[in-house]
């Protein structure tokens, strides 16, 4: 599929199969999040392949603990409340698999490689016909000891970004977003 289809037919998933994800093919998209762009010396992250079902519920358990418990400071918390509070909410929505792209040095671009990474992984995703979800739900957790021992990274990693594939059970229309605000300058 040409690239400009893949970016504008590109939608998050949430609705997962549970047919398994095999390793080639957890491979291609972790081939294709290498390509991307990265700050000298470039690709200072790895990728975490979490497949386990237990640890996946685990980790999902723990990260709503953890969101849970920083929101009772926000004012706009009751929606987020209510779901993260439900024991039925998987935050993985039962995917077969979490890929979580961790920074292995401190860098001030942590941030931005990691990203690019993951962006790169979601299209190749897209690509091959499955789905993919950013989880930022996870992202608390999986920043504290607890979700770095949990993931089994060393303490000094940074993981930026979770995300979840699978074979998505419904398609996903594309989505007209409005046009973006231009600034010309010449
Ligand atoms: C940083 C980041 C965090 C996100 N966290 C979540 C999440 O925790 N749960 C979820 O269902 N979707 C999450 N998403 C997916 C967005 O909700 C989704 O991209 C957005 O609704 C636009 O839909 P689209 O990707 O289909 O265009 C996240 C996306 C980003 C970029």
């Amino acid at each position: 599929m040409p690239l400009q289809e893949t970016i504008l037919e590109r939608r998050t998933m949430r609705d997962y199969g549970s047919e398994p994800l095999d390793d080639a093919t957890i491979r291609d998209l972790i081939r294709a999040a290498r390509q991307g762009p990265g700050t000298a010396p470039p690709h200072r992250w790895a990728c975490t392949v979490i497949r386990d079902a237990a640890a996946l519920a685990r980790i999902s358990r723990e990260a709503k603990a953890h969101m849970l418990a920083s929101l009772r400071t926000s004012p706009h918390s009751a929606h987020y409340q209510s779901l993260l509070g439900d024991p039925a909410f998987d935050i993985f929505y039962r995917a077969p698999v979490l890929l979580v792209i961790s920074a292995t040095t401190r860098s001030p671009w942590n941030v931005e490689d990691c990203t690019i990474a993951a962006e790169n992984l979601m299209l190749a995703a897209s690509e091959a016909g499955l789905g993919a979800c950013w989880i930022g739900f996870a992202q608390g957790f999986i920043g504290t000891a607890e979700g770095k021992a949990a993931l089994g990274v060393p303490a000094d990693w940074v993981p930026v970004a979770p995300i979840i594939v699978g074979r998505a059970d419904n398609a996903a229309l594309p989505l007209q977003r409005k046009p973006p605000e231009l600034c010309w300058i010449g």
